[in-house]
């Protein structure tokens, strides 16, 4: 377990928790949420993944914390990013999220992986998706 996390870190990663009660994942049964905190917004956003009949349309929570940040207050720099699931060892964001995130690509960027127990683990960017693609940068 993670210690000596700041204090907007601890309450962000209580929040997600209560986003990944809100999964709606009746298909795979495997629920997670996610934090997202923009650098220079007080406000932090959450996200749980919301599953469909087709499967296709599934939106992980990575995603739906981003993309109710950028409707709020618009794009901005990520400051980090926090993923819990109910797992043992806790899930990284998936490809297709890392390919979202790259768009805000910050190589240092923390990645805080989290299961009901707490924050075990966490990545830089880089780390994780060292090779991002992105036309704006390659
Ligand atoms: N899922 C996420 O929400 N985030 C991840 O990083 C990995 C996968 C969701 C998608 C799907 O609803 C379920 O977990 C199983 O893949």
């Amino acid at each position: 377990m993670l210690e000596n996390l700041r204090q907007d870190v601890v309450d962000a990663y209580k929040n997600a928790l209560a986003a990944l009660e809100n999964s709606y994942s009746p298909y795979s049964h495997f629920k997670v949420g996610a934090a997202v905190k923009f650098k220079g917004v007080e406000q932090v956003f959450y996200g749980c993944n919301v599953e469909n009949a087709s499967y296709g349309a599934t939106i992980c929570a990575e995603r739906n914390a981003i993309w109710s940040g950028v409707a709020a207050v618009g794009k901005q720099d990520m400051e980090y990013l926090i993923v819990v699931a109910d797992q043992k060892d806790p899930v990284p964001p998936c490809a297709l999220c890392l390919q979202v995130i790259s768009e805000f690509y910050d190589a240092e960027m923390p990645i805080y992986l989290g299961n009901l127990q707490g924050l075990q683990k966490v990545y830089k960017l880089k780390e994780i998706l060292p090779v991002p693609f992105n036309s704006f940068v390659a």
